[in-house]
């Protein structure tokens, strides 16, 4: 029998001298699992049970301190010790314990910073407590200890935002200590500790700290939180939790305090809203991991090209620029990539005006820009992005001159929203060069990028889109060909199923308002007055011969945009805006426009609810949704719940419409569907994926394993 190498244990420690150094080695991010809970409750028995031991160091292994909790633990049932015994533990330790940070001391991470007596950090670190974004309280101690130690005013926003501050920041607000001067966080933190001994630094506990001395302000930032969290959270359980457990750390005892902390905490873990974000989290680090990622290795790029500078183009230009690449746009004539150029500098000059960019970093990353009006300046670059006019003709031409000037080896993707991938890669000499990399307006901004991959692309070509996306730091779902890949093929779809709904009697007022107490930021109509709802007109009126004639067809919309009302640009569509007003008021002549209609399409109006709207517009979109899987546009449900989150607003504490699904539970969802087909059967067509698992009994989730 050959031996087996005993398993690498998650907390070591060592003397250092009369230094106990405990060390969390828990890949990849040391997330303090039961085993690393119970490793550093053993080692403070260590050094309270050593008299050589004078005080401990706590570091982190690899590239993080901790990054939090164990996320996988999450909904199974708890081990001992918890992660509040684990920091009170640390805290009431007779002997100094020191943390040092590097990278991230993330939500229980932080915790444990918090608990221990004095806390260093080096430069890179990021402490935070992102609790929130999972449904979450920071529940070992975080809501009493941080407003104890830095104030309720400094704390509020660390845990309602749930963004990281670096280790100057930490240091400002008091929340670490002292900032190492080298980025060796091993040294620093032991001539730290050294330097506590020779001052004779006592054991100093958070529970026990002063900040609260300013009562009154403390109380101010609680009373402000609560009014602004109300405003701000739609629907969210954990914001105003967070808020409570911080007015408590300012009236109640500590202890108290904290078992009020641990009920709320609790009360979060068994809800849905954290089952939907942590779903969210791990199908968005699930989604990055393409087949072709693990087969093929990128090209690499350090230069690209932009074809056309309008909308998408600048935006992709911006995004590309701000990932420290050289951005060569080709425009058509001098007059456009004057306007490409513009639109680029527009962004930055934005940036600028809200003191987020400095003018010269401005001027750095535009000294990495040129622009052009002839493809060879195309000649050198690793890749080519190409925006232009959503045309076939137009592109196919483009994508024959990138042919001609291209080097071998050139990554050439396209933008295009709608059209056949594969019939552009068709039209040239290299179709396994060809990818689609479709992103989101504003493209600098938004983090959806799906990476459309045609037959013939070659592996590693997918493999660099992927690598390309991290780059840029955008979430990238792979999708495969057809009209409107996953998310605007879905959205196609939800948004006829809100338009029956308003010619069968919904107002679109009330369409929206549904929609958005679901969550959504906006609803669908508010959405086409934004985005201009000329857009749409342009793409009905191009497909109105392909039209399936049965399919119903609802003309509200159109008979908006023939008056020239295509949303906000033109101070009407289905809002009115007042001028210089971003948010619309409802318009009584839309009203009679939807009834003269109604009327012309011979339907009787009824009455819906807000219920009834929303599982009208989520059974569409999930049916949809299911098609696109079933056909393997999108390679698992996760993809779509990633799309739909990042790119259309579906909100993340419902998990995405798949897995949303699940939590309503597929049988019921089918019913609704075959209800609403007796009324509309082309339309309410069940997906063929629904039908197959409610006849097997299983889940959408039963899919996300099998990529
Ligand atoms: N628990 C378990 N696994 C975790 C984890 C965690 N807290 N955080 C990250 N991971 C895993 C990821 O799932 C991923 O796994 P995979 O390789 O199998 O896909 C792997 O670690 C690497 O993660 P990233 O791809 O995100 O790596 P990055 O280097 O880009 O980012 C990070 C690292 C900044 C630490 C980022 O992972 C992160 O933000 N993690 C979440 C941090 C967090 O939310 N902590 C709070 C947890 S809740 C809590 O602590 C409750 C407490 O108050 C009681
Ligand atoms: P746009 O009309 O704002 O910009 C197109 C630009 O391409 C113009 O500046 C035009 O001068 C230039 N152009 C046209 N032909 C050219 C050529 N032969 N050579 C060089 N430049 C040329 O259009 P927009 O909105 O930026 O869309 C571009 C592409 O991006 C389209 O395929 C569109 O479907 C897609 N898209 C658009 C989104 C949006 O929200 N606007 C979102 C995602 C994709």
């Amino acid at each position: 029998m050959t031996p087996t190498a005993a398993p690498a244990l998650p907390v070591t420690h060592e003397l250092r001298g009369n230094i106990l150094l405990v060390t969390v080695d828990n890949p990849p991010v040391n997330a303090l699992g039961v085993d690393v809970r119970r490793g550093l409750v053993a080692a403070i028995d260590v050094a309270e049970a050593n008299p050589a031991v004078r005080a401990v160091l706590i570091v982190g292994a690899g590239r993080n301190f901790i990054a939090g909790a164990d996320i996988r633990e999450f909904g199974k049932p708890p081990q001992m010790p918890t992660l509040p015994d684990v920091c009170n533990r640390l805290e009431t330790c007779g002997k100094p314990v020191v943390v040092a940070i590097h990278g991230a001391a993330l939500g229980g991470g932080l915790e444990i910073a918090l608990a221990s007596h004095y806390r260093i950090a080096v430069a890179g670190a990021k402490l935070g407590l992102p609790e929130v974004l999972l449904g979450l309280l920071p529940g070992a101690g975080g809501t009493q200890r941080a407003p104890r130690l830095i104030g309720a005013g400094a704390a509020l926003p660390l845990m309602l935002s749930g963004k990281p501050i670096g280790e100057q920041e930490a240091l400002k607000i008091g929340l670490i200590d002292r900032v190492g001067q080298s980025d060796d966080v091993l040294a620093e933190g032991l001539a730290y500790v050294q330097q506590l001994l020779v001052d004779h630094a006592p054991v100093r506990r958070t529970r026990d700290a002063q900040a609260l001395a300013d009562q009154a302000t403390s109380t101010a930032a609680v009373t402000a939180a609560r009014a602004d969290t109300a405003k701000k959270s739609r629907g969210l359980l954990s914001p105003l939790k967070i808020v409570d457990c911080v007015e408590a750390a300012l009236n109640l005892p500590f202890d108290e305090g904290m078992r009020f902390e641990r009920k709320q905490f609790l009360e979060c873990l068994d809800s849905p809203q954290r089952a939907a974000l942590v779903h969210a989290f791990h199908a968005e680090r699930e989604v990055q991991k393409a087949p072709e990622t693990r087969r093929a290795q990128p090209r690499p790029i350090g230069s690209a090209g932009v074809v056309g500078g309008g909308t998408m183009g600048a935006g992709i230009a911006v995004a590309l620029l701000d990932a420290g690449l050289p951005v060569t746009m080709i425009e058509r004539d001098d007059e456009s990539l004057a306007r490409g150029r513009a639109h680029v500098e527009k962004v930055y000059d934005g940036l600028i005006a809200k003191g987020r960019l400095t003018s010269d970093a401005k001027a750095k990353k535009l000294a990495r820009f040129i622009g052009s009006t002839s493809y060879d300046a195309l000649a050198d670059v690793d890749i080519v992005i190409e925006a232009v006019f959503e045309d076939m003709a137009v592109k196919q031409a483009v994508f024959a001159e990138l042919d001609r000037v291209c080097k071998q080896g050139a990554v050439l993707a396209t933008n295009t929203s709608y059209l056949d991938i594969d019939a552009i890669a068709a039209s040239i000499s290299r179709p396994q060069d060809v990818i689609g990399l479709h992103f989101f307006s504003p493209a600098h901004i938004m983090k959806l990028l799906e990476v459309v991959v045609p037959a013939r692309v070659s592996a590693d070509v997918v493999a660099t889109a992927f690598d390309l996306a991290k780059k840029l730091r955008k979430v990238p779902v792979r999708a495969g060909v057809c009209d409107g890949f996953i998310g605007n093929r879905m959205l196609a779809v939800y948004r006829a199923a809100a338009d029956h709904l308003m010619e069968d009697g919904a107002s679109p007022y009330q369409i929206d308002k549904a929609v958005r107490e679901f969550g959504f930021p906006m609803g669908p109509y508010q959405v086409i007055d934004l985005a201009g709802g000329d857009i749409g007109w342009a793409t009905r009126k191009r497909r109105a011969a392909t039209r399936n004639p049965d399919a119903r067809y609802v003309q509200i919309p159109d008979r908006l945009c023939e008056r020239g009302w295509f949303g906000q640009k033109t101070a009407r569509g289905f809002y009115r805006y007042d001028e210089g007003k971003r948010a619309g008021t409802p318009d009584p002549d839309v009203e009679a426009i939807i009834v003269t209609e109604r009327e012309r399409a011979g339907v009787t109006p009824r009455t819906f609810s807000d219920e009834q709207i929303v599982r009208r517009y989520l059974a569409a979109m999930i049916n949809e949704g299911a098609n696109v899987i079933h056909e393997r546009i999108a390679l698992r449900p996760l993809d779509v719940d990633v799309t739909l989150i990042n790119g259309f607003g579906f909100p993340a504490h419902r998990g995405g419409p798949m897995h949303y699904a699940d939590t309503i539970g597929l049988p019921a969802l089918l019913a609704d569907i075959r209800e609403f087909e007796k009324q509309d059967p082309l339309f309410w067509k069940p997906s063929p994926l629904l039908v197959e698992l409610v006849e097997r009994g299983e889940t959408l989730a039963s899919l996300n394993q099998s990529a």
